[in-house]
């Protein structure tokens, strides 16, 4: 568990980034401590998905600076972030629907024979290990993507994460396009992750979700961080007004 002391496994400092004339992130502060749910929630546009992507490294910030325990780096692309133990499930899944969960559970980095023909064998049996540790359900392991449900695609879509050897977990809005008992599914699932020490950043427009899960929540208006909170110390309405701006209200 976070202490005060410790040094957070991964930690942003004065991150800013823009698009144009959008100031997508200004001057942002994140740690993540290993063995933690830290939840981020803002409205549509408030920086949320640019500020995992600088963390993922699919964008590179303008300014500020990213640290993997305690030492600076770059990260310039998801595959190095992986190798940082940084894994991302984004917002919009990147699942290959006309091929199976197995294949799409190791995309990009199939175990191989001769390094060269996929090893079919193998990947089976390292899939069903995948699997079986998220203790998901999905049909088979060679059913296609395309016939998965919303939490099935969730869960193979965090397998390929879970399956990397991750220390930080980040998901942007897993729960989003879930039902009721597929969410709950995303949400135990998360809180498995968290006990087996990985650090786990969530996304989500859901404040029940968030507080069922959160360790500490980050809320971030217009680009900037405007608060972060531990559970305990804080409620939905308190956040709420957070996101839209107490001025506001
Ligand atoms: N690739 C891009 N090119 C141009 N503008 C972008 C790009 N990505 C994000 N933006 C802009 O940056 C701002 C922040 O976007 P971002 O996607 O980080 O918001 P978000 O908090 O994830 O929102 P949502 O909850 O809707 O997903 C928005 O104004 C958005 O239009
Ligand atoms: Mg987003």
């Amino acid at each position: 568990m976070a202490t005060a002391t410790a040094t957070a496994y991964l930690q942003g400092r004065g991150l800013s980034k823009s698009f144009g004339h959008v100031r997508a992130l200004q001057d942002v502060d994140i740690d993540v401590f290993e063995g933690e749910v830290l939840a981020i929630v803002g409205d549509n546009g408030a920086g949320k998905s640019t500020l995992t992507k600088i963390l993922s490294g699919v964008y590179q910030p303008d300014k500020g600076e990213i640290r993997v325990e305690g030492r600076p780096v770059r990260i310039p692309n998801p595959r190095e972030a992986r190798e940082f133990g940084i894994a991302t499930v984004f917002q919009n899944l990147a699942l290959v629907d006309c091929r199976d969960v197995a294949t799409n559970l190791f995309l990009g980095r199939e175990p191989t024979r001769w390094g060269i023909f996929v090893d079919r064998r193998k990947m089976l049996a390292d899939a069903r290990r995948v699997i079986a540790d998220l203790r998901v359900n999905v049909p088979s392991l060679t059913v296609e993507a395309g016939q998965l449900s919303g939490g099935q695609r969730q869960s193979v879509a965090i397998g390929r994460a879970t399956s990397q050897q991750a220390r930080i977990i980040i998901m942007d809005e897993p729960t989003a396009a879930l039902g009721v008992r597929e969410s709950r599914k995303v949400l135990d699932l998360i809180l498995r992750l968290k006990a087996a020490g990985i650090g786990v950043v969530v996304i989500s427009h859901n404040m029940r979700h968030v507080f069922s899960i959160f360790d500490r929540v980050m809320v971030l208006r217009h680009g900037r961080l405007v608060g972060v909170r531990r559970k305990g110390e804080t409620t939905p309405d308190e956040i709420v007004r957070l996101i839209v701006g107490a001025d506001t209200l």
